[in-house]
């Protein structure tokens, strides 16, 4: 059962999150510092829906990121998934997740943020890269109800065996079967994505050979 925290405006709901044991979430109107994948930051003004999960690490992080983007997809009702942690629709970007493994002496919590454009408004800049879900609905839509629906949603899921999570998720990911390019840490790659393994890593078909990528920034050619 998650406890859930409403508060007005905080740096970062997963850098607060920080400071709560697991099972709370956090979620807060505005964030004045959000944070991005990448160290970049994440804009968010009010009308969307910023919020952390603390979970116990009983699984692999990233599974809790599949399982958050599942969860996310059924509440929204639309949209889809972008390998590693995207949702967007359109090819915009609707929701951004980062999970962070936090450890402290020799207890450990996997914080899960996620970013949800809902009835915010996106700057002009952004507009071509991301989009709102009362955009594309057409009218507003209810910041609590929607949280309630990804939670319950989510706790479900984290009773689910991976095997089938990731089989919803390839289901749902837009990425797979597409020629992609993928900024990494380590530089950039350009080929068909095929298959997404049982460790989350994303495979990529290169001049007729598998090359494997745990993160990046993913592009369709
Ligand atoms: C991304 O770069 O796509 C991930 C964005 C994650 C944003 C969410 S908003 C709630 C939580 N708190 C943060 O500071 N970041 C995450």
């Amino acid at each position: 059962m998650f406890k859930i925290h409403r508060l007005d405006s905080v740096e970062s709901t997963n850098s607060l999150a920080r400071n709560y044991g697991y099972g709370n979430v956090i979620v807060a109107s505005i964030q004045t510092k959000g944070k991005g994948r990448f160290s970049r930051d994440w804009n968010s003004p009010k009308g969307g829906l910023w919020f952390s999960i603390v979970v116990k690490p009983e699984r692999r992080d990233f599974e809790y990121t599949f399982i958050a983007s599942l969860a996310v997809l059924s509440a929204l009702g639309v949209g889809e998934i972008k390998w590693p942690n995207d949702i967007v629709c359109s090819n915009k970007k609707l929701c951004g997740i980062l999970s962070e493994l936090i450890s402290e002496g020799n207890k450990c919590k996997i914080i899960v943020g996620i970013g949800i454009n809902v009835n915010n408004r996106i700057p002009k800049d952004l507009k071509e890269k991301a989009i709102s879900l009362s955009e594309i609905k057409g009218k507003k839509v209810n910041l609590d109800s929607l949280l309630n629906k990804i939670i319950k949603k989510f706790e479900e899921l984290s009773k689910v065996d991976f095997k089938r999570i990731l089989i919803d998720y390839k289901k749902n990911c837009s990425t797979l079967g597409k020629n992609i390019n993928v900024k990494t840490l380590k530089g950039e790659i350009s080929g068909k994505a095929i298959d997404i393994e049982h460790d989350g890593n994303l495979i990529l078909e290169v001049k007729g050979k598998r090359v494997k990528l745990y993160e990046g920034d993913v592009s369709i050619l």
